[in-house]
């Protein structure tokens, strides 16, 4: 089973600002996206303090002063959220339509689509790592050069001792093809320690038919730990050693299902850095996405974020 060499945990990713309708017309602003909600969660548990830091670049407005004022007072590292001058941060819009709600974006030319442009600087953002996140969508908004820069520099921290988790988190919108997600996906897996992909995402891009079969693909990629989430279905992992599920807790008045598996990425790899087993650590992850399945959005509100210490496995492991 793998270890890590420290809990000191670096998020790669995009931010936007979110404009989410509140049903008369009006928006309220923040800040989301997938791999900067993981690292949000992961710094905001109660009793660890996990040191979290998030890698991307924004612009140099104050909306995006805003953003590094908003992570910096939620206790995260933004010593590497690079500026550049003539860009500003993606935006997206939540449109209420009665109980149903669309997704608006503009995010083509976003600051972050360039976080992968300097390597000195990337590896630096790096370097002394435990864990590294990175997601799907993190890959999908760089051009393939910045791509393969990223994974590179990847490979470099691995050598360094980090381990690294990916989400796939596949949004074919943001690939220019099938082909492309799937090339690039399978460069990310030579270089992914644990694999936490959610099954529609890889049954739609690579056929699976069952989670089992998505085991079994990552396996031969040699990922060495994999959890393949499946909405209200069973979770399915693999910690090395053997293959095992854990049942979906049912969770009572769900508001929306955004950011789910951003939620539940960030409890199950903060009780993996405190120590617990993956099998356990299963339970930590579906604690965190239930809460935030009972709030509005991707975030669950500040200071209303679980305490995992007293989380129990619902199979015994360790
Ligand atoms: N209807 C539900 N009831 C209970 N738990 C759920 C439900 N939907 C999701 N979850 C929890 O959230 C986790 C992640 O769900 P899912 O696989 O749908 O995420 P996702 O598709 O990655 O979401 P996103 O990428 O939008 O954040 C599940 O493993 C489960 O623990
Ligand atoms: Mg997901």
């Amino acid at each position: 089973m793998i270890r890590f060499q420290s809990n000191r945990t670096v998020a790669v990713g995009e931010a936007m600002i979110e404009l989410a309708e509140t049903g008369d017309g009006t928006y309220r602003q923040g800040f989301a996206g997938d791999a900067f909600n993981t690292a949000w969660h992961m710094a905001q548990i109660p009793g660890l303090e996990l040191p979290v830091r998030f890698v991307t670049k924004v612009g140099t407005d104050t909306l995006s002063d805003a953003f590094v004022d908003a992570l910096e007072a939620s206790g995260l590292d933004a010593s590497f959220v690079g500026r550049v001058p003539d860009r500003t941060m993606g935006l997206y819009m939540i449109e209420l339509n009665g109980t149903e709600r669309s997704f608006h974006y503009w995010r083509d030319a976003s600051a972050a689509r360039l976080l992968a442009d300097e390597d000195a600087w990337l590896a630096r953002s790096l370097q002394g790592a435990g864990l590294i996140h990175v997601s799907g969508i993190t890959l999908a908004i760089l051009h393939a050069e910045a791509q393969a820069r990223l994974i590179s520099t990847l490979a470099l921290a691995r050598r360094q001792g980090a381990l690294v988790s990916f989400d796939p988190n596949v949004r074919p919108r943001l690939w220019p093809s099938s082909d492309a997600a799937r090339e690039a996906i399978q460069s990310m897996l030579a270089v992914t320690d644990i694999a936490l992909p959610s099954f529609d995402d890889e049954a739609s891009l690579w056929g699976d038919r069952s989670p089992f079969e998505t085991v079994e693909r990552l396996r031969a990629e040699q990922v060495a730990e994999i959890v393949v989430k499946n909405g209200a279905g069973a979770i399915t992992v693999w910690d090395g050693e053997r293959l095992a599920q854990a049942p979906c807790t049912p969770v009572a008045r769900i508001s929306d299902t955004s950011g789910a598996g951003d939620a539940f990425n960030a409890g199950y790899l903060a009780a993996r850095l405190e120590g617990r087993a993956p099998v356990h650590a299963i339970a930590s992850g579906q604690v965190m996405s239930a809460t935030v399945l009972q709030h509005f959005g991707a975030r669950i509100p500040l200071g209303q974020v679980p305490n995992l210490a007293t989380v129990t496995p619902h199979i015994p492991a360790d």
